[in-house]
């Protein structure tokens, strides 16, 4: 017998689908809702999947779920959700925080893209103009060795600084909170923002979206970089200012971008930052392997499976019982 009704924001991995529907009726929004449309469909609804970040769990949303008992993230970022009605409510807020080594992954790849212009190089062969044997094309730049700058050395931060070990980095970091032990294990050096950004070259963004991030780097940051320095971003796209980026790239205030993530989401096709040649675009894809994808949805299940049983979630980000 189904005992409850639970709302999905958009399709996920049948791992944690079926979970779910083992013990409730399922809406799936075949494509992301917009707030009208979550409302009407929390309304009977026991749990709220919200599967991507672009769909918004607002007050609105929340208050209209007389039932809600959880809103669960599929995934680590939970700006898109209301904490402060969802705490008012008596809501717990979880995420699925198993995807950090993926994630670093790809901040790695656009990395690696970026410094040795694979991209490039790889259109260029397959467009047919590899007619001469010339030892400059596509000169890229080493990273082994060179210096990283870590902006947010959280979950994902400490697996990009795992794998900059590899490659023989100097590591530092910028952090709202000075970490220790981190520094001890890996070595990697705190620095204030300004002196981070001057001495990197590659600066990695891996922090969450907060007040205090939105902007984090708009032009006069972008400014202190090295013209010869490369920016990742697999965070959120408003921690950087987009046309700040924009005129850093055109005016070549630094070398490239490898961007994930983006102010706004599908990024718009007339966009001008598409048009750059420094600039390495992904559609918001890092944690998307089938393996973390797997991850990702069983948990959220999980999560929503145990507080509707009565338990205490996993990895609550709100607290909205207080002891
Ligand atoms: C997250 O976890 O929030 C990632 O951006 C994937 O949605």
């Amino acid at each position: 017998m189904v005992k409850f009704r639970i709302v999905l924001t958009a399709p996920m991995r049948e791992e944690g689908v079926r979970l779910l529907e083992s013990e409730a009726e399922l809406k799936i929004f075949p494509k992301p809702p917009n707030e009208e449309e979550l409302v009407i469909a929390v309304r009977d609804a026991d749990a709220l999947l919200v599967t991507l970040n672009v769909e918004r769990a607002t007050r609105k949303v929340i208050e209209s779920g007389s039932k809600l008992k959880i809103i669960a993230r599929h995934g680590v970022g939970f700006d898109n959700v209301d904490l402060e009605a969802a705490d008012e409510k008596g809501i717990w807020v979880t995420t699925a925080p198993v995807l950090n080594e993926t994630v670093a992954d790809q901040a790695f790849s656009l990395l690696l893209t970026l410094a040795r212009r694979t991209c490039e190089a790889n259109y260029f062969v397959k467009s047919k103009r590899w007619t001469v044997r010339d030892p400059m094309l596509f000169t890229g730049t080493d990273v082994w060795g060179k210096t990283l700058g870590i902006i947010g050395l959280g979950r994902i931060g400490v697996c990009i600084a795992e794998r900059a070990k590899g490659f023989k980095m100097r590591l530092l970091y910028y952090d709202i909170v000075r970490k220790g032990e981190l520094e001890n294990r890996f070595g990697v050096e705190f620095e204030p923002l300004e002196t981070l950004l001057r001495d990197s070259d590659f600066v990695t963004i891996s922090c969450a979206l907060t007040q205090q991030t939105r902007g984090l780097i708009g032009e006069e940051e972008l400014k202190k970089m090295k013209n010869t320095a490369f920016i990742i971003n697999v965070a959120r796209g408003p921690i950087i200012d987009h046309n700040a980026l924009v005129k850093a790239l055109k005016e070549k205030w630094i070398a490239g971008a490898g961007i994930d993530v983006f102010y706004k989401e599908p990024l718009p096709v007339d966009d001008p930052i598409i048009g750059l040649e420094s600039i390495l675009i992904t559609p918001h894809l890092a944690s998307n392997t089938i393996e973390c994808r797997k991850r990702m949805a069983v948990t959220a299940a999980e999560e929503i499976l145990r507080v509707l049983h009565g338990e205490k979630p996993l990895f609550p980000v709100n607290s909205p019982f207080k002891e």
